[in-house]
């Protein structure tokens, strides 16, 4: 049985279809509603519009539940691997064994760039921002490869994605090395995704770093925990590049560029210079708060809030979990830990924060485990970015495969002068 949803204006009742999702959410279908009505609707960053329909990812808000095609993220946390779950996103099961080999295969296959490839790193200087750095030389990948940056072919997107995920991870290691003046370290087919990752940032031609089991599953689960999250901001720009039929190294690219910003994937960046800017100031966060609550220069508290979420961000309970047992595996104790402690437990007692249903999110904890293996600050969006490459890819995917896709064209309401005819120079 169809719903309908009727919209009374200008004297004249219009029924619109309404859309059902498996998990019950209801949307009016708007597709007909300008040639019906003559009207268009307006939702400044679209927090009450659907874009698509997808069945890659589930979020409820309220309940601060996460699903990855109908998997807990709760579960697949506790039971699953990053490239596992990014075979998840992408193809929509669980792999067999034998997919999951193939895959692996795959990533080792692609994992070293096209060496001229070096001499781009080369053109960037030492201080550049590696999340600069990634969005180029994503672009850049594509080149080295011309049928990449060909239109899309469904018989090749198993290796160009593979390959993607694969060299996404090479080319953040080599832009930390090159920041450090550091010899790029090549990855080594023995070692598995995320280890692979760690041996090239940390290695050296002399010796390969000692690789912890248990840092490499907790860096592991944050790429896990970051690898999906329906319509995002960058996954929604992944999707409008996409729909104009560009290629996925393109729209990851863009992705990358639109994840940088403080209010999406930058927050775990901004979380750790908070933190730090708190305890070298001798606060103990409470006059933070303060200026936070009366908007002091603007001031948010990173890590807190989010725009679907209006409840604890289930990626924020599973990352402080595995910081506690990091932290004490290594036998670290991180000041800026204990003070984001303290700013939760305050801020979970405020009004300010609960009118507002303002909860930590994914980023409040993640700093806090990258930093305790030895990232730096400024790589802890690219980590956000490999993380949420699966996702990225997944959404390409359901653009490129849906014969009804076509170019995303929201509309607007103008708001500027009306008609006006040209002033001469000499006349102005
Ligand atoms: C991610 O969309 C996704 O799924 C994103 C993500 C993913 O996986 O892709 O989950 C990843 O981006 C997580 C969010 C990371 N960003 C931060 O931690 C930055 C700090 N948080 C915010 O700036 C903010 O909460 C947003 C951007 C996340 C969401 O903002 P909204 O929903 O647009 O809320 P708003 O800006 O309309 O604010 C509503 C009120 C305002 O106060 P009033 O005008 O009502 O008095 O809440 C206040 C805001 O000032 N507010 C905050 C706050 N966030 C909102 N006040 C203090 N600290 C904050 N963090």
């Amino acid at each position: 049985m169809s719903e309908k949803a009727t919209l009374t204006y200008d004297g004249k009742t219009t029924e619109l279809p309404v859309i059902i999702g498996s998990e019950k959410e209801h949307a009016v279908d708007i597709a007909k509603l300008r040639d019906q009505t003559g009207l268009i609707t307006y939702d400044d960053g679209f927090r009450n519009t659907g874009s698509c329909t997808s069945d890659i990812t589930f979020i409820d808000g309220e309940e601060g539940i996460l699903r990855y095609r109908g998997y807990p993220i709760e579960e697949l946390a506790e039971k699953s691997t990053f490239v596992e779950v990014a075979w998840l996103l992408i193809y929509g099961n669980l792999p067999t064994r034998t997919e999951l080999r193939s895959f692996s295969d795959m990533f080792t296959e692609y994992q070293v760039l096209h060496e001229d490839m070096k001499y781009h790193f080369e053109g960037f200087p030492p201080n550049a921002h590696p999340m600069a750095i990634l969005s180029s030389m994503i672009n850049a990948c594509g080149c080295f490869t011309r049928e990449l940056t060909g239109p899309y072919d469904p018989s090749k997107f198993k290796r160009h994605t593979a390959r993607l995920i694969s060299q996404v991870r090479t080319i953040a290691a080599f832009a930390y090395r090159k920041s450090l003046g550091l010899p790029i370290v090549y990855p080594k087919p023995e070692y598995k995704y995320t280890a692979n990752f760690l041996h090239m940032m940390f290695s050296m031609p002399y010796g390969d770093v000692d690789l912890e089991p248990e840092a490499v599953a907790a860096l592991d689960q944050i790429f896990l925990l970051h690898a999906d999250h329906e319509q995002n901001c960058s996954t929604s720009t992944v999707r409008m590049v996409a729909s104009s039929r560009a290629n996925i190294f393109a729209s990851a690219a863009a992705g990358v560029c639109a994840l940088w910003g403080p209010l999406h994937g930058g927050a775990n960046q901004a979380v750790l210079d908070m933190l730090g800017q708190i305890r070298n100031s001798g606060d103990d966060g409470s006059k933070f708060l303060e200026s936070v609550k009366s908007k002091e220069g603007g001031k948010r508290l990173m890590g807190f809030g989010h725009a679907v979420y209006k409840n604890y961000d289930p990626r924020a309970k599973i990352i402080k979990a595995s910081c506690d047992k990091l932290l004490a595996r290594l036998k670290q104790n991180d000041p800026l830990l204990d003070i984001a402690l303290k700013l939760e437990e305050t801020a979970l007692k405020d009004p300010y924060f609960l009118e507002r249903k303002l909860y930590p999110n994914v980023d409040f904890y993640s700093g806090i485990i990258m930093r305790a293996l030895g990232i730096p600050t400024e790589m802890f969006t690219v980590m956000f970015a490999i993380g949420r490459m699966p996702g990225w890819i997944a959404n390409f995917k359901e653009v490129m495969d849906d014969p009804k896709s076509r170019i995303y064209r929201p509309r607007q309401i103008y708001t500027g002068p009306t008609m006006r005819t040209y002033v001469p120079l000499d006349q102005r």
